[in-house]
């Protein structure tokens, strides 16, 4: 099985760095017109001169994905100057939390903004292009927090947990124009968001037997799951999540078969 995505322009939101920078970095190699969007100039510079380096087309737009104008202005650019709009990866996200009872309004409405609400603005943004070709694929990153919350976390994980139920009705409403809508639950990957790499060997042991194949993933174990749910041979998924954890949803203790196989 080829798949082939030259030819397809998309937007990754957060391309800047983590997770978002090696899915925009992917999808350009395979050929992809892809438009990097980040919040963070300085960033963007970095992709800026990565994407001249390597010869790939594309753009670098800089956008708050909270503000409704900049999500409008990024997708009307991406149509001006490639024509179409094929994927849209919402990546962008932030995590911040504090037990319940001392989590400021401020993070709980931060994590909200930028974690759902930004997926809604430019998916709404997005949706009359996909529309008009009859033709799209929307990827929203939602979290394994979504179904196994960790403690502090609230914030965040409802708010992923409202991504996967945005997908759920966005892939309702675009089924009739042959776009699909879904969500992929990575985990745990290190990056600037979430500082595993520098926890205590204490912590990081702990957080590892929580996981099947008890080995950290890495931003292209899920940059080569969004090549796949963006190509036609996709095309028959739709309004679900993608699990791509290293398993672990599979058992309670998953690192207790690593003890047993010594
Ligand atoms: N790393 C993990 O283990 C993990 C697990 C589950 C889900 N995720 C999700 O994957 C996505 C990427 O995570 P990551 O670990 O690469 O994070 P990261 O912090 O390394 O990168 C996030 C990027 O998004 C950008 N961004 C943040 N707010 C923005 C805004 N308002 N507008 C535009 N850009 C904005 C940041 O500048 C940054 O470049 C997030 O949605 C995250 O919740 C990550």
């Amino acid at each position: 099985m080829l798949i082939d995505l030259h030819g397809k322009t998309a937007i990754v939101t957060g391309a800047g760095r983590g997770i978002g920078r090696e899915i925009a970095r992917t999808l350009a190699g395979e050929g992809v017109t892809v438009v990097a969007l980040d919040i963070r100039p300085d960033l963007l510079e970095t992709v800026t001169a990565e994407w001249r380096d390597k010869g790939f087309g594309g753009a670098q737009i800089l956008g708050d994905v909270r503000q409704a104008e900049d999500c409008r202005a990024a997708v009307a650019e991406t149509v001006a100057k490639f024509g179409r709009l094929d994927i849209l990866v919402n990546n962008a996200g932030v995590a911040g939390g504090a037990p319940i009872e001392t989590l400021t309004e401020a993070v709980w409405d931060d994590n909200f903004d930028s974690n759902l609400k930004a997926t809604f603005l430019m998916c709404q943004a997005a949706i009359p292009q996909m529309k008009a070709q009859g033709s799209g694929r929307i990827l929203n990153a939602a979290s394994f927090a979504a179904i196994i919350p960790a403690l502090g976390s609230a914030a965040y994980a409802a708010s992923k947990a409202g991504v996967e139920s945005f997908t759920r009705v966005l892939a309702g409403e675009l089924g009739p124009w042959n776009i699909t809508a879904n969500c992929y639950a990575p985990g745990m990957i290190p990056t600037e968001l979430n500082h595993y790499a520098e926890a205590t060997p204490e912590r990081q042991e702990l957080l590892l037997d929580t996981l099947t194949l008890r080995r950290w993933g890495s931003p292209s174990d899920v940059a080569n799951l969004i090549c796949f749910l963006a190509s036609d041979q996709a095309a028959y998924i739709t309004g679900t999540m993608i699990d791509i954890s290293g398993g672990k949803f599979a058992t309670q203790i998953p690192g207790l078969a690593h003890k047993a196989k010594g």
